[in-house]
């Protein structure tokens, strides 16, 4: 019901979800401005950067990512300092990363600049969605942590945007297109001291007054906050009884263990489909194609964004299974074409012919290139309505309450892993092979039509009952050992 929701919930989650903004900010603005004549004059001495380079400069960010929501680091901060006050100081090391970006004259203070912003943003992926759910009450829960993923293709959108308006030759337009990510930063820092700490996280932490008095804020009702704040005493004090949970409880049990590797292939794979070759290099695939990369890059923001909603609106009614699979199979359809299209109308049509000018015929023609632009819209849409935000979703439901913290940090830890590969690789590949990568692509996306065609739904299954589901599929009739009580992290809409 509405008027279970109050409006400070809503700003407390649209607040939080700036978090996802920021990470979006960096996936989008860096790949155009590794095009930009200013850029490569201020950071490599007017040398334009090889594809190597390139991929370094882009992938240095998901290894500081990696490292942050590495399960013990994000739960020692989540935990211990609370989950505010992760927020507050992820966003302080992205204003430093900021800076350090900002103010770069070399590749090395490009670098260290890059990984300090995904040390933050790995950060805040492991605690906006967990502050969002718990301060959320229960009826909206996944809309309100939605938001996140919504917030992420918003900040993708918005870098492509800003990209395209500094200017890419002087030395401050690249600077400014960085400067620009401290306001929605600093928004997010100022709104965080203000907003209310986890009321779960004052329970964990004893401090149950604080916690009760915060509950009566959020929650449009007096009794229903006491309801809530009684049953989250009683987990908390079952936990207290049981001891920490260890990352090798997780690998002690096959049932778990299984899970935790189906969980890791579902983000690996959201990852080796190819999404942020798209979003990192849309530009350089754009220029290929002989079409505006400024504009055309925007539009695959404006795709991306848009067809994010009926994703998240199909989500409960067509089910995880068929979005995955749906997508999964047009994922392929799009990188085939794109991988054909792209071969057959970018190659030097005059390659194995003497005296051929390749510069001269390697003009793609108008048809083709609008096919292959189609073709990568298709792409961005079907990741943006399957893939993206259900990967996410799959994986926050399908654990068992007291294992789900930190088999989360794994899948969240292999997101980014999968995201550094990609981010490292693409350049390289698409020199050496060029459009020829989306074959590769196209061979990522026939496993995830596989893996979804194996999947079972989960539409509608009570957490407690996810066992049930997967036991048989997975061979493993031995469920977890350990009584059911823990705090859910990661993201859960
Ligand atoms: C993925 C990101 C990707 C984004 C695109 C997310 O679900 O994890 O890697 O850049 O979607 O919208």
């Amino acid at each position: 019901m509405m008027s279970d929701l109050r409006p400070s919930v809503i700003g407390t989650s649209l607040l939080a979800s700036l978090g996802g903004f920021l990470f979006g900010l960096d996936i989008g603005y860096i790949g155009p401005i590794e095009g930009f004549p200013g850029f490569q004059s201020s950071i490599n001495r007017g040398q334009p950067l090889t594809s190597a380079e390139c991929g370094l400069i882009t992938a240095i960010f998901s290894l500081g990512a990696l490292i942050a929501s590495f399960p013990h680091i994000s739960s020692f901060c989540n935990d211990t300092m609370g989950r505010r006050a992760t927020i507050c100081l992820g966003t302080l090391v992205f204003l430093v990363g900021v800076a350090l970006q900002a103010t770069a004259s070399g590749f090395a203070q490009i670098l260290a600049g890059r990984f300090v912003a995904g040390v933050a943003v790995g950060a805040l992926s492991a605690t906006v969605p967990m502050y969002q759910s718990e301060v959320a009450p229960q009826a909206w829960r996944g809309t309100l942590g939605a938001t996140y993923q919504w917030s992420v293709t918003w900040g993708i959108l918005a870098a492509f945007l800003i990209d395209r308006q500094v200017n890419a030759y002087d030395d401050w337009g690249w600077r400014l297109a960085i400067w620009a990510q401290a306001v929605p930063a600093i928004i997010l820092l100022l709104g965080m001291l203000a907003a209310p700490r986890s009321p779960r996280w004052l329970a964990l932490r004893g401090r149950n007054d604080e916690a009760l008095q915060t509950l009566r804020q959020l929650r449009s009702s007096a009794t229903g906050a006491l309801e809530e704040f009684a049953e989250i005493r009683a987990i908390v004090e079952e936990s207290e009884k049981a001891e920490k949970i260890t990352l090798s409880e997780v690998f002690s049990s096959h049932y778990v263990r299984r899970l935790a590797g189906v969980g890791m292939l579902v983000m690996l794979l959201q990852q080796l489909c190819g999404m942020n070759a798209f979003m990192y290099y849309g530009t350089v695939i754009f220029e290929e194609l002989g079409l505006d990369s400024g504009s055309f890059n925007l539009c695959a923001g404006l795709v991306n964004c848009i067809a994010t909603l009926p994703g998240l609106l199909l989500i409960d009614r067509f089910g995880r299974r068929n979005l995955l699979l749906t997508s999964g199979i047009l994922m392929m359809i799009a990188c085939v074409l794109c991988g054909f299209l792209g071969t057959i109308f970018t190659e030097p049509w005059c390659a194995t012919l003497e005296g051929c000018d390749p510069a001269a015929s390697r003009a793609v023609p108008v048809m083709a290139a609008y096919g292959i632009t189609l073709s990568i819209f298709l792409f961005i849409a079907s990741f943006a309505s399957g893939w993206g935000p259900v990967a996410w979703v799959y994986c926050a439901e399908i654990f068992p309450l007291r294992q789900r913290s930190m088999a989360l940090g794994l899948t969240t830890c292999t997101c980014w892993f999968g995201n550094y590969l990609i981010a490292q690789l693409t350049p390289v590949l698409f020199e050496e092979i060029r459009f020829k990568t989306f074959h590769v692509f196209a061979a990522f996306c026939g496993l995830c039509t596989l893996l979804a065609y194996w999947l079972p739904e989960t539409k509608g299954v009570a957490l407690e009952d996810m066992q049930t589901i997967f036991a048989k599929k997975l061979c493993a009739t031995e469920g977890p050992t350990a009584p059911l009580h823990s705090t859910a992290k990661g993201y859960t809409g």
